[in-house]
């Protein structure tokens, strides 16, 4: 386990991506375009993306002792991810995550995610050698609360990057987590949840990063739908809109993002190429369907010149 440049720390689940024309109505039929059945759930998007990007990366995270299990650990160790740390819980089947996306880029995801199939905060302390020996914490707020204080905290403590993905949603534990954060990338959902409405603009976005960096962490991450994402650091600031990329399904976009954000930051690149980075990591998730990254050298180079400005 030495030697970890990043783990991450969330849901594994089982991807199924159908495309189709139009979602059905009630007793209605749609034919299927595309259908890819894949590795999915946060945590695993964003150790895939951290592998293709060239980090070495482990990942914590809770599947099933089914079949399923089997097939999505098998998957992560020829994405060259150390799956060392992942639990099989027995008496759960594992997570499911059916993305249906529409012509129009719009998804629409049924989940089976069995409160078994998250971590816990004992899930997480029998992990803690695993934290403290990678440079870099990846924490997905889509946990539990519990477990990702853990997480945070016990990264915290070794003195490694602690990267917060989401918006916590008990206002109770948000101040500590945010405290223990590196951190804090937040689409303009999960900006919403914490500031009451999402951004409408760079200007919203740029001001709620300044707010989040008096919070805690020392780099904030915030989206405006459509538009781009806002970076805020103490000593500096940038609003990078998307890359002018056909959407198929943003989904995965966000991991590919934080993903790359985190290895800018371990390579110690400075912030503003940090942020086209991971606009561009984004960029080159968004043109397929499903979550599962394809993050080549090539795909890279061809989003930041696709980045407005750049
Ligand atoms: N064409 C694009 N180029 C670059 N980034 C994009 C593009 N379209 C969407 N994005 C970015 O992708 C991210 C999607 O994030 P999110 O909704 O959190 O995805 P997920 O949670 O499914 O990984 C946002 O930061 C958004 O700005
Ligand atoms: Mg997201």
């Amino acid at each position: 386990m030495v030697g970890l440049d990043a783990i991450a720390v969330g849901q594994v689940a089982r991807d199924i991506v159908l495309v189709v024309d139009e979602v059905p109505g009630p007793s209605r039929t749609a034919r299927v375009r595309c259908r890819r059945e894949l590795l999915g759930g946060k945590g695993a998007n964003q150790a895939v993306s951290l592998a293709q990007l060239g980090a070495r990366v482990g990942l914590l995270g809770v599947v099933g002792q089914d079949e399923v299990g089997d097939r999505l650990l098998g998957q992560a160790r020829s994405d060259g991810i150390d799956v060392a740390p992942v639990l099989r819980r027995e008496g759960t089947p594992s997570a499911l995550i059916v993305d249906v996306v529409d012509a129009q880029g719009h998804w629409r995801y049924l989940e089976d995610i069995p409160r078994e199939t998250l971590l816990t905060e004992a899930d997480v302390a029998g992990a803690e050698d695993a934290l403290r020996a990678a440079r870099a914490v990846l924490v997905q707020l889509q946990q539990p609360l519990a477990a990702a204080l853990a997480a945070a905290r016990c990264a915290r403590s070794a003195d490694r990057l602690v990267v917060l993905d989401g918006a916590p949603d008990d206002p109770g534990g948000a101040a500590e987590l945010l405290a223990l954060a590196d951190v804090l990338r937040a689409d303009a959902k999960e900006a919403g949840l914490i500031f009451g409405e999402p951004p409408k603009d760079a200007e919203t976005a740029l001001r709620a990063g300044r707010e989040l960096l008096g919070r805690g962490p020392s780099l904030v991450a915030v989206e405006v739908a459509g538009a781009g994402n806002a970076f805020v650091w103490p000593d500096g600031e940038l609003f990078v809109p998307i890359s002018e990329t056909p959407t198929v399904d943003t989904t995965g976009a966000g991991d590919a993002f934080v993903a790359a954000l985190t290895l800018g930051l371990l390579r110690k690149d400075p912030h503003d190429q940090t942020a086209r980075y991971a606009v561009a990591a984004a960029g080159a998730t968004v043109g397929h369907p499903g979550g599962r990254p394809d993050l080549t050298a090539e795909a890279i180079e061809e989003q930041l010149a696709r980045i407005p400005g750049s």
